[in-house]
C-alpha cells in the first residue's frame, strides 16, 4: 500500500480522492490527506483532513503526491516549487479507462486519467496531464506536459497540444489541428485548424477571443 497526498483540496482534489478511494486504486493507494495553501492544517475536507501547506509535504517523508490542480499555469508553478523534494508522482488511471494499445501509448508521470477516458493508439502524453471524465484521444495525438483536458473533450487523430494547454469541457479538436503552448480552448469549441501559443480561443470554429465577433 502506497501513501498518497493530494495537492489541492478544491473540487478536483475531492474528485481525485473519490476516484482513488471508490475504485480498485484504493487497494494500491491509501489517501493520507490533502496539502493546500488556502486551508489551515486540520481543516476537514470530506473524509480527509488538510495536513499542511503544499511546501510542507516534504516533512511527511518520501511520499507519493498527485497535483490536483486543473489550471495548467498553477500546476506548472506548484511543480516548480516542489520538484527538488523527495516526492514520487505516480500516474493514476481509473480502472474504467480504455487504453486500447498500452504497448504503443506513452503516458508520463503524475498524470490523472479519470473514469471513462479512452485512448486509441500511438499516443504520447507528457507529465502531469489531466484527462478528465470521458475524454477520448485519437491515434497519434501528442499532449504536452501540464495540459488539462476537461470532461468530454474529444481529440481526433493527429492532434498536437503544446505544453500547458487547457481544453474546456466538451470541446472537439478535428484531425491534424493543433493548439500552441499555454493556450486555452473554451468549453464547447470546435478546433478546426491551428491555434497559436498563449491564445484563448472559443466558438465554432474556434477563433481567438479578440477576433470572435460573428463566429459564435
Ligand atoms: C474560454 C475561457 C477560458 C475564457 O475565460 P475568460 O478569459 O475568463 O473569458 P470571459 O469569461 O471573460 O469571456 C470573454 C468572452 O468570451 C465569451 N466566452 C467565454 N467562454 C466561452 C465559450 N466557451 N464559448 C463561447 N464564448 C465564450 C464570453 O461570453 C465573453 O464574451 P463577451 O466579451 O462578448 O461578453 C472560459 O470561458 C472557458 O470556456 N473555460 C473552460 C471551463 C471548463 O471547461 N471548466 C471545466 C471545469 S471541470
Amino acid at each position: 500500500m502506497t501513501d498518497l497526498v493530494i495537492l489541492g483540496a478544491g473540487g478536483l482534489g475531492r474528485e481525485i480522492a473519490a476516484m482513488v478511494a471508490g475504485s480498485s486504486l484504493g487497494a494500491q493507494y491509501r489517501i493520507v490527506g490533502f496539502a493546500d495553501d488556502a486551508l489551515a492544517p486540520g481543516t476537514q475536507v470530506g473524509r480527509w483532513t488538510v495536513l499542511c501547506a503544499i511546501d510542507g509535504v516534504a516533512e511527511l517523508g518520501p511520499i507519493s503526491v498527485v497535483l490536483a490542480l486543473g489550471d495548467p499555469e498553477l500546476k506548472t508553478r506548484i511543480y516548480q516549487r516542489i520538484q527538488g523534494l523527495p516526492l514520487r508522482f505516480p500516474t493514476l488511471i481509473h480502472p474504467s479507462v480504455h487504453n486500447l494499445d498500452p504497448a504503443r501509448n506513452r503516458i508520463g508521470q503524475g498524470c490523472v486519467l479519470s473514469a471513462g477516458v479512452a485512448l486509441t493508439t500511438e499516443i504520447e502524453i507528457g507529465d502531469f496531464v489531466l484527462l478528465n471524465l470521458n475524454t477520448t484521444v485519437g491515434h497519434n495525438a501528442r499532449i504536452g506536459s501540464y495540459s488539462s483536458l476537461m470532461p468530454g473533450v474529444h481529440l481526433s487523430g493527429n492532434v498536437a497540444l503544446g505544453v500547458g494547454v487547457m481544453i474546456g469541457t466538451g470541446a472537439c479538436l478535428l484531425q491534424h489541428s493543433s493548439v500552441g503552448a499555454r493556450s486555452k480552448i473554451g468549453a464547447g469549441a470546435v478546433v478546426t485548424h491551428s491555434i497559436p501559443p498563449d491564445t484563448t480561443a472559443v466558438g465554432i470554429p474556434a477563433r481567438p477571443l479578440d477576433q470572435k465577433s460573428g463566429s459564435i
